[in-house]
């Protein structure tokens, strides 16, 4: 629609059909069988805000929802079309790797089109837009939702976002250069959670954050700033305050950092709840005070708390709240549903993808594969298809391999590792060992609360009892190889999933001991929504291989990695702790005094654990292969524009089979007025080579991507002593540039 046609509809439309577009409610207004992703509380919402409300979440169904849609639009007075959103986090029904798994890919052009298929088999089903990607950094384990995000790295999560962002909005066709309509494959999307929500205090489910303001800008906020470029239609408001603010009552946030500083032109949706939750924030009295303060800070759409709807209208009647911020919000949705042009066509999309087509699942598998990480090999893998080998633990006959935000995914989709392994006639024995959680945990983990909709059926669970006793075992020798399968359950990472410890399910590492005592051969293979403690795992195994959980194609991806149909390229996005205690770290920790070097490791007065290393077990960036790599040392190369930076490296295939490297580039400042991080990423390219095969890799960098805040907050781009190291890890480098930038004035 024209904006003159869309300007003279808001002008025509009544005060609650305005606030209607304001309210967004959850679909079991409108259906029973919608997926209720959070709580709803005991107020029937009025009538007039069912049938004006501009927006559903949390539905599916192209039939479902073209009659709701037909009924709404013929009741509404203005035949506004509703907008149904969901969270389609990680794929719709073809499940991929979770965000976290996808980041380890450093692959972002696979990310897009899984995106882009993400959004085509939504719009089949009536979703038009999603409240993905999440942007929010995340460096603890603990924090159940880390699944959901890229990771702990700013530079990678905003690559990765961006991207993500971008198949959603393009679908799977090309969309017009220039324009901002989302093409009918298409659908919206949602950066979230708008912002620091990644830091969480200690790492448990809603809480609030503490983080200073130049860490919150420079680390927190990078990511969406990265992501505005690709124009996304929302944005979504996080739980926690900013210092002691509520972000859903923030308008400093919302207005002057969002929309001013950042450029952002689309809808703010607060998470769920999140307005009325000022109230128990205690920084307002009432709900009418949270509908007041939530719509002067900018929130546009208040998702499921009573504020709005209960008191926006009175809130306007007596004056406190002027009719323009109304319009502006309105205004806001209504252009996002132009976008999508559903004034045109209120079905956009419905026709598109089948579910689960080859491409999808093609472009799944390859995600499945390239974001599983080779942690360790002592020469055990790949494996010889020749080879007798056990396949054991719970998930080898398993379709868990989803995640608890897979919301519309199916396990009967989901083929187990031993069909796989079957359909290869390939010799090996299956030992299930256990299941993945004893009945004990179960409870605890909430298990049979979680499954996915329209799953009434409890997933088969494996044989075998969670004792000590393990039918089978007896016929593992010490020669045999093992390859044993194990992992979280699907319940215990995802949202209001937090963890106080990181080890695998207590049955499951009983029953790795038990082989362990066995054999030394053995293959772990994990699956899992956050790193894990997996510290006694790897020193017993000869390898393992860090698979998340990899979605509907994950059990095909898994054995072609482990013989070697495949090469492990995966890159790891968050560190693997080496313990607990340790958590959060992360490879980009600021510099101390007192700091622990290579040449004091035995002074007691370093900054250090005197019982654990201070660094992780895994750190970022780091993944094997079944070949090898060299990196050359980086260098400058002369650039024609001075606010560029070139680096020069190459990257050669020096073993015996294809493969893929991330070559990754870090860069350090070696004298700031500030204390800076010991090193951050600044760029990486992920490069396949054939065996003997090199290629130049050329990294430009724009000098405003150097600049960080000085003493007084100032940008400081310049005059500053700079390293830039190329590697294939946070850890390991192939060698350095040292430079300085020039002073601006
Ligand atoms: C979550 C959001 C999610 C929303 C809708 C909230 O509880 O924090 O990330 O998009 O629910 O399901």
């Amino acid at each position: 629609m024209e904006e003159r046609k869309l300007k003279q509809l808001l002008s025509e439309m009544s005060l609650r059909e305005k606030i209607g577009q304001m309210i967004q409610l959850t679909g079991i207004y409108f259906d029973e069988d919608a997926v209720l992703t959070g709580a709803v509380g005991e107020g029937q919402p009025p009538q007039w805000v069912i049938r004006y409300a501009g927006s559903v979440l949390g539905m599916i169904g192209a039939e479902k929802l073209r009659a709701i849609q037909k009924k709404y639009m013929k009741e509404h007075p203005h035949h506004i079309p509703l907008l149904f959103m969901a969270d389609v986090i990680h794929g719709c029904r073809t499940i991929a790797p979770i965000p976290l798994g996808q980041a380890c890919s450093f692959h972002p052009e696979l990310v897009e089109k899984m995106a882009g298929h993400a959004a085509a088999e939504s719009a089949a089903e009536g979703i038009k837009a999603t409240f993905s990607p999440m942007m929010d950094v995340s460096r603890d384990p603990r924090w159940g939702r880390i699944m959901e995000s890229f990771g702990e790295d700013p530079f990678l999560s905003g690559v990765m976002g961006t991207v993500m962002l971008r198949g959603y909005q393009k679908g799977n066709g090309n969309g017009q250069k220039g324009s901002r309509e989302i093409p009918e494959s298409g659908i919206a999307g949602c950066l979230k959670h708008f912002a620091g929500y990644g830091a969480v205090n200690a790492g448990r489910e809603y809480n609030d954050v503490e983080i200073s303001q130049r860490t919150f800008r420079e680390q927190y906020l990078k990511p969406f700033r990265m992501a505005m470029h690709a124009d996304p239609a929302m944005v979504m408001t996080a739980f926690n305050a900013v210092d002691r603010r509520p972000v859903s009552g923030n308008k400093e946030l919302l207005e002057d950092i969002l929309r001013k500083e950042m450029g952002f032109r689309g809808t703010v949706i607060s998470d769920w709840g999140s307005v009325g939750q000022l109230e128990e924030q205690n920084v307002v009295s009432g709900q009418a005070e949270a509908a007041d303060a939530a719509v002067h800070a900018g929130v546009d759409i208040d998702m499921m708390s009573p504020a709005y709807m209960f008191h926006l209208e009175e809130l306007v009647e007596e004056g406190h709240v002027p009719v323009s911020l109304i319009d502006r919000s309105a205004w806001n949705v209504l252009v996002m549903k132009n976008r999508l042009g559903l004034f045109e066509d209120p079905f956009a999309g419905m026709e598109g993808e089948e579910q689960l087509s080859a491409e999808a699942k093609k472009i799944a598998l390859a995600l499945a594969c390239e974001s599983s990480v080779l942690l360790k090999n002592a020469d055990l893998l790949p494996l010889k298809p020749e080879q007798k080998v056990f396949w054991a633990g719970p998930y080898v006959e398993s379709t868990e391999l989803l995640s608890r935000w897979a919301i519309f995914g199916r396990h009967d989709d989901v083929e187990t590792i031993s069909e796989v392994l079957r359909d290869r006639k390939l010799p090996v024995r299956f030992v299930p060992g256990c299941e993945i959680l004893t009945e004990e945990e179960r409870r605890l983990w909430q298990a049979d609360n979680c499954r996915i909709q329209g799953e009434e059926e409890q997933n088969k669970e494996m044989s075998g009892s969670c004792g000590d006793q393990y039918a089978d075992l007896e016929e593992i020798g010490p020669e045999d190889t093992v390859v044993l399968v194990l992992g979280e359950h699907e319940a215990q990472s995802g949202e209001a999933a937090s963890r106080a410890f990181l080890d695998l399910p207590e049955g499951q590492q009983k029953f790795f001991d038990a082989v362990a005592e066995r054999t030394s051969h053995i293959v772990a293979v994990i699956m899992s929504g956050r790193p894990l403690d997996i510290r006694k795992i790897a020193e017993k195994s000869q390898a393992v291989l860090l698979a998340w959980r990899p979605g509907t194609m994950g059990a095909e991806a898994v054995v072609r990695l482990v013989y070697g149909e495949e090469t492990p390229s995966g890159k790891l996005s968050v560190s693997i702790p080496w313990g607990v205690g340790q958590v959060p770290v992360s490879y980009w920790d600021v510099k101390t005094g007192h700091r622990m070097t290579e040449t004091n490791p035995e002074n007691r007065f370093t900054s250090r654990y005197m019982d654990i290393p201070n660094e992780p077990l895994y750190p970022f960036g780091f993944g094997l292969s079944y070949t090898g790599f060299t990196i050359t040392p980086p260098v400058l190369e002369k650039q024609e524009r001075e606010d560029k930076i070139g680096i020069l490296c190459k990257v050669k295939n020096v073993g015996e089979v294809p493969g893929a490297e991330v070559v990754q580039c870090y860069v350090e400042t070696l004298c700031a007025p500030v204390v800076r991080p010991a090193k951050e990423l600044i760029r990486f390219r992920k490069v396949f080579l054939q065996p003997g095969e090199e290629q130049k890799v050329k990294f430009t960098i724009d000098r405003k991507e150097l600049a960080f805040y000085g003493a007084d907050m100032e940008l400081i781009d310049g005059g500053i002593p700079l390293r830039i190291t190329v590697g294939n890890s946070s850890r390991a480098e192939a060698g350095d540039v040292s430079l300085q930038l020039d002073r601006r004035s």
